[in-house]
């Protein structure tokens, strides 16, 4: 089987934003406590947060973290995780039925993000709060000093303001499971007044409003819609979430998802050009994907916790995701999108980073290892910066539910004009046959392969754990040639690959 890419140098989508590469952190299961933060492991810092993660964490390159929920931030009062840690009340948490008790809070997780090299995204409280504490979360983390806030962040042993500079208008608003959801409306214009008054504060955050939860909601699109009809003028972003699962073990089909996804944003991006002419606005806004992962391995598990059958634990074990070799192929696909739909999609969060449904996972008091889905990951984040090649692809395809023809190959290509570097992402759908691919290079001086990263497995159910931690891992590849002006590139049956091209 064969199939033909052309990548020419004079068409591109958009520069990407390194922001697609995000992560995100819930206080939520063991993400947060014996994920990032476990004073007693052997290798914690002196702030208690663990040494093997962080490098993991490093490795990733990640430019922003999402950051403290979720579900979890509706009914969230930051003011619980300042001040002395003895005297931190223990809260319970209704989003998933635990128990917090705000040993960690924003100076922890400030101090994480500068030892791990990223910035902060914030979310806002707009669940059971609104513009207040907006306002005052705002102006403790931002202002810099000389106010009742900025000087109680000084007080609680932080001089410089952050300056964060995203941030999110609460979390899932649509969903009736939030705590304080809301209708379009009743939402639409809460986000408005809240971001005008951290305007007031600021004109220069980035603000992000709450879309759908996932694109099956009855309320989608009208939502973003309404939403947007309120807040256009106010706000920077608009954030989408979806989730993936392969529940009836049918992996073609399973792979297929990415057509919903790239729908989902397209239909989103006519949403925000249908209230921009509506409003006659010159103003873009564009989407923030902030949650977006695999999540369905462990959802049977979970049900005895969220179901409040096991009291009110704190940091258990929860949404624990033990990630396969065909999620690889599907995280492989989700980033293909992005990068695809970089014109619109500019800040991304893999949801989320440790333990819970995550790349990352640990065990207390033992390793940190990382998850199938860690390699795909890091290859975008690490490789994927540039602009976005508007590249035309022909390969056999097959029929999905998602969609009438999905192609055996997907890829996506990114130019890095400064490295003089081409870097090619590539996915095989197909179960049984490798596929020749020929990749055009139109317009780019010479060119050879400076590395060829090759993930396949014999078993689709294949999993990294604790013991056996490098079963699903990327080996180099040696087949990938340049001649004539093309690459070519053989893609075994289910695989992920990564070229990169050094070009004159
Ligand atoms: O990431 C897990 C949860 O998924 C988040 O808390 C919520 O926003 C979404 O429903």
């Amino acid at each position: 089987m064969k199939a033909t890419v052309i990548a020419n140098k004079d068409y591109t989508i958009s520069k990407i934003d390194d922001r697609v590469y995000g992560a995100f952190l819930e206080h939520l299961g063991r993400a947060i406590y014996e994920g990032i933060y476990e004073p007693d492991h052997p290798s914690a810092d002196e702030n208690g947060m663990r040494g093997d993660v962080m490098k993991l964490v490093k490795d990733l390159d990640i430019p922003v973290v999402r950051y403290p929920g979720g579900n979890f931030v509706s009914a969230y009062n930051w003011e619980d995780g300042i001040g002395p840690r003895e005297e931190r009340p223990t809260r319970l948490d209704l989003a998933w039925h635990t128990s917090e008790s705000n040993a960690v809070g924003i100076h922890e997780f400030a101090d994480w993000c500068a030892s791990v090299g990223t910035e902060m995204m914030l979310a806002v409280n707009l669940g059971s709060r609104g513009v207040d504490e907006a306002r005052n979360f705002l102006e403790y983390v931002n202002h810099p000093g000389g106010s009742y806030w900025s000087d109680l962040r000084i007080k609680n042993g932080r001089k410089e303001p952050w300056n964060v500079k995203l941030w999110c208008l609460g979390n899932e608003m649509d969903g009736p499971w939030q705590v304080g959801h809301k209708d379009a409306d009743e939402y639409g214009k809460l986000a408005a007044n809240t971001a005008r008054a951290m305007r007031m504060f600021d004109k220069s955050l980035e603000l992000i409003v709450c879309g759908s939860s996932h694109s099956d909601m009855p309320s989608f699109p009208d939502w973003e819609r309404i939403v947007l009809e309120h807040t256009y003028d106010h706000v920077d972003y608009i954030s989408l979430h979806m989730y993936f699962a392969n529940r009836d073990d049918n992996t073609p089909n399973y792979l297929g998802l990415s057509h919903k996804l790239d729908r989902y944003i397209e239909t989103v991006a006519s949403t925000i050009r249908q209230v921009k002419h509506k409003k006659r606005s010159k103003k873009d806004i564009y989407i923030s994907f902030d949650e977006w992962n695999v999540w369905y391995h462990s959802n049977k598990k979970d049900r005895e916790i969220l179901d409040g059958n096991s009291g009110w634990p704190h940091a258990p074990g929860l949404l624990e995701d033990i990630y396969n070799f065909e999620d690889v192929l599907m995280v492989g696909l989700i980033l293909n999108t992005f990068i695809r739909r970089s014109d619109v999609v500019k800040i991304a969060c893999i949801a989320q980073l440790v333990n819970v449904i995550a790349p990352i996972m640990t065990e207390k008091g033992g390793p940190a290892w990382a998850q199938t889905i860690y390699y795909p990951y890091y290859f975008a984040s690490v490789f994927g910066r540039g602009s976005a090649l508007q590249l035309v692809t022909s390969s056999p395809g097959y029929e999905t539910t998602h969609a009438a023809d999905t192609s055996y190959v997907d890829v996506s290509g990114v130019h890095n004009e400064d490295e003089g570097m081409l870097t090619f992402f590539l996915v095989n759908r197909h179960p049984s046959e490798a596929i020749e691919t020929e990749v055009s290079l139109q317009g780019f001086a010479g060119g050879s392969v400076t590395d060829h990263q090759v993930m396949t497995h014999p078993d689709l159910k294949a999993v990294n754990t604790a013991g056996k931690q490098d079963e699903v891992k990327p080996r180099k590849g040696d087949g990938a040639r340049i001649a004539d002006g093309k690459l070519s590139v053989s893609l075994p049956p289910y695989s992920y690959q990564m070229v990169r091209v050094q070009i004159g």
